[in-house]
């Protein structure tokens, strides 16, 4: 039995190392900035818009920290297009029907199992309209789209449209 959990352990030390859990933080701000060549008081994700982007196997935990550095407002981020089966609505991020807002100067983690299925999602803010003030950016879902993509020449280009 013993020589068993030797041999056990060996092959489990020639695996792949995987990520047991995604962890991230996004830190929120209010910054003036011209995204759209006006100057307007802007709300971001790490002083940009679109924020980052976030790129996670399916199926993989994630934890992501918000750090609200507004000095005036609460935020939410929404998932959009996470299904929230095995985590339960409360990591959805929808302020005042799923969770109470993030107060400024505090932060709280998001906890959720994202979506078995690759593709191209989207997080934003869910508060007021924090989203249209330019906070959000992608959530992508590594795998194969292809059935669903159009070729292109040139590869990828991730393109945030918003008005
Ligand atoms: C956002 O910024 C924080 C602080 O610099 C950094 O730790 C984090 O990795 C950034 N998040 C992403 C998704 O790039």
């Amino acid at each position: 039995m013993q020589m068993a959990y030797t041999w056990l352990y060996f092959f489990a030390t020639l695996l792949p190392p995987t990520r047991a859990v995604y962890v991230t933080t996004l830190e929120i701000r209010h910054e003036f900035a011209s995204p759209d060549c006006v100057d307007r008081l802007v709300v971001n994700a790490n002083h940009s818009i679109p924020g980052p982007a976030i790129e996670v196997d399916p199926g993989e935990e994630v934890e992501i920290t918000i750090v609200n550095l507004m000095l005036s407002n609460a935020v939410s981020i929404h998932w959009h297009g996470m299904v929230h089966a095995d985590s339960g609505p409360w990591h959805d991020g929808g302020s005042m029907i799923t969770q109470c807002p993030i107060p400024p100067g505090s932060k709280w983690v998001y906890k959720f199992k994202v979506n078995e299925h690759p593709g191209l999602y989207q997080y934003h803010g869910h508060i007021g309209g924090m989203r249209v003030a330019g906070l959000g950016g992608a959530f992508i879902i590594k795998g194969d789209v292809s059935a669903f993509a159009s070729e292109a020449d040139g590869g990828e280009v991730l393109m945030h449209l918003k008005d």
